[in-house]
């Protein structure tokens, strides 16, 4: 251990004190590691293996029937001032905060090894990643981080080389409800979590750092950290445009970056390809446009409805060296969930499946996969410089009102698009699902600072020099009288995106409307699909009086956020109010 890496020795020997683990591993992200690992999971039963034949290297892990999605009402943000977390965030006092869950962490980890996961977020070498330790002591952890992130002996190098790196403690516990909490401390870069070993509260590189520490840094050096997927799409012509979306849980983000164009698009020359499926890092460049990364190095997907027609890419990525977490299992010990041919004879919780106890997968049961056995995995992830973002796409569940596409005036106007952002809950969280929910950005539970703040962060990326990506609003979700989506989605989302990057290009017109620009008639290519004239014109209709309910809604939205609303988004909607009023 060099001196340079005499912090990160120091943090772990006051671990150990505290844990008091029968034994301490550093993790070096060799195959050898992973397969040891594995081994030792499958003896103690945290693995079971899956048929190897159609599932070589695939793996089942069943979670604690209590422990299955993010707990945000156990999530906390723990900031000097109780205003710099915002009305956003459950907050606590850094020390209460520490006490509490240091009382937790005393002794916990006697008998068990502790495991210590140096790992980088983003490329090795990219300027824009940031490195974290995550120290744990769950096996089950570390073989998920290692999928996710550049775990191992480069990411150490990297820290010793910069001296600095974001501390995660984690250990699962006794995995009781009652004594469980994830807290974040950004002004220390620190992350403790406690009582969980599910993904979003476990992996922490993923949501807690990549997400809420890291919006909390990129917000003091001029960055943003985003719930984003990344696409390129490239035209007959070879060019390619790279879209970032921010879509809430469960709404679509792995679909879209994954997907696979329509028939007459693929025989044209239309490819698609995916850069990052959950989180953006995004700073201006040189040219003053934004580039992005994505932090990850794997996918953490939702497994129900992935099939060979929603999202055939998916499923040939994860027929080999995955880990399923929660799923069902086949009579062939397949793993099965609601959207697969086939019949599952086991359930999630590992009993005989019976119809009566519910889906046979639980509805978030996961996938954990390395992003380049993504067919559509694209060379350009692993550029250090990032990718230019030509569009920003905001989105979420509105069974109505909310128009097929529609894009934004200006960068404030986006900004208010995406402030706005509303979405029915989902599985991926714990609580009622179905429930509309105002979810700024898809950022409710990872902005790790005041969103009165974050609103401010984003507005101040318009300045002079600036060739900011034009934002647009989408709603693959829309519902009509017989409750069945409008629009058939999934792949045809192209058309869609087709349509932005003509916008982007000043190729398409557009029609104005005091809510942003939708496509004027026949600007959306729908040849080979069968979308009734009628269908179309819903998914684009105006709702005035609907919109005026709306606009007032987001007004007393916005105002929760109290004096750090930045006046300019309230201005923003009201401007937009005014425009619904005038005939
Ligand atoms: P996280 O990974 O939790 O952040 O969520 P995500 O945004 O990646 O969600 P994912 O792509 O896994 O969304 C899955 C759900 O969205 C499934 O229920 C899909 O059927 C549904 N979905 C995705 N794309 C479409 C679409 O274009 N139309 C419709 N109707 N449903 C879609
Ligand atoms: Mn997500
Ligand atoms: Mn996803």
């Amino acid at each position: 251990m060099t001196s340079k890496l005499a912090a990160l020795e120091r943090w772990v020997n006051e671990v150990a004190a505290q844990t008091r683990p029968a034994k301490i591993h550093w993790c070096d992200g060799s195959d050898a590691e992973y397969q040891a690992l594995v081994q030792q999971m499958l003896q103690t039963g945290d693995l079971i293996e899956l048929n190897q034949q159609t599932h070589p290297g695939c793996y089942l892990h069943r979670s604690n029937p209590s422990d299955v999605a993010r707990v945000e009402h156990l999530t906390f943000v723990c900031t000097k001032h109780e205003e710099d977390a915002g009305p956003n965030n459950h907050w606590m006092a850094p020390a209460e905060a520490h006490a509490k869950i240091d009382a937790l962490f005393d002794g916990c980890m006697q008998g068990r090894t502790m495991y210590v996961i140096p790992y980088c977020m983003g490329p090795i070498d990219s300027p824009l990643s940031r490195c974290g330790v995550e120290i744990t002591d769950s096996p089950y952890v570390v073989a998920n981080m290692r999928t996710m992130t550049r775990m191992g002996a480069a990411a150490l190098a990297r820290i010793e080389r910069e001296g600095h790196f974001v501390k995660g403690l984690h250990s699962t516990g006794e995995l009781d409800p009652e004594r469980r909490f994830i807290m974040h401390f950004p002004e220390e870069l620190t992350i403790k979590s406690y009582g969980s070993g599910y993904g979003g509260n476990a992996l922490l590189g993923k949501k807690c750092h990549a997400l809420r520490i890291a919006s909390f840094q990129a917000q003091r050096e001029g960055w943003l950290a985003e719930h984003m997927l990344i696409v390129g799409i490239e035209n007959p012509q070879g060019q390619t445009h790279y879209i970032a979306a921010a879509f809430p849980s469960a709404c679509g983000k792995t679909n879209l970056a994954m997907l696979i164009p329509p028939e007459g698009y693929r025989q044209n020359g239309w490819r698609v390809w995916t850069i990052g499926d959950d989180i953006c890092w995004m700073r201006p460049g040189e040219d003053g446009r934004l580039y992005a990364i994505n932090p990850e190095a794997g996918f953490f997907g939702v497994a129900p409805g992935t099939s060979a027609s929603s999202n055939p890419n998916a499923l040939t990525s994860i027929s080999s060296d995955t880990i399923f977490t929660n799923v069902a299992l086949t009579a062939d010990n397949q793993p099965w969930w609601e959207g697969l041919p086939g019949t599952p004879v086991v359930d999630w919780q590992g009993r005989p499946y019976d119809p009566a106890n519910g889906p046979a997968a639980h509805p978030n049961s996961r996938f954990t996969v390395r992003a380049k056995q993504c067919p559509t995995w694209s060379p350009k992830a692993e550029d250090a410089q990032g990718v230019p973002i030509s569009a920003i796409v905001f989105g979420g569940r509105r069974p109505s009102l909310l128009p097929l596409v529609m894009e934004a005036r200006d960068w404030a106007h986006g900004v208010l698009m995406g402030a706005a952002m509303g979405s029915e809950t989902t599985a991926a969280a714990t609580g009622a699902v179905g429930v509309l929910r105002r979810d700024s950005m898809a950022m409710k539970p990872f902005c790790g600072y005041h969103y009165g703040d974050y609103f401010a962060h984003w507005l101040s990326f318009d300045k002079p020099g600036a060739k900011l990506p034009k934002i647009f609003h989408v709603n693959w979700f829309r519902k009509g009288k017989d409750g069945k989506f409008l629009w058939p989605g999934f792949g045809e989302n192209l058309r869609v995106l087709e349509w932005m990057i003509a916008r982007v290009e000043g190729k398409a017109r557009g029609a104005e409307t005091p809510i942003g620009t939708l496509p004027a008639t026949g600007e959306l290519k729908l040849d080979g699909l069968d979308l009734p004239r009628e269908t179309l014109a819903e998914l684009l209709n105006l709702d005035a009086s609907g919109w005026e309910m709306e606009l007032h809604a987001i007004g007393e939205y916005l105002d929760s956020f109290g004096k750090r609303l930045p006046a300019q988004l309230r201005q923003e909607q009201q401007r937009v109010q005014q425009a619904l009023h005038v005939p």
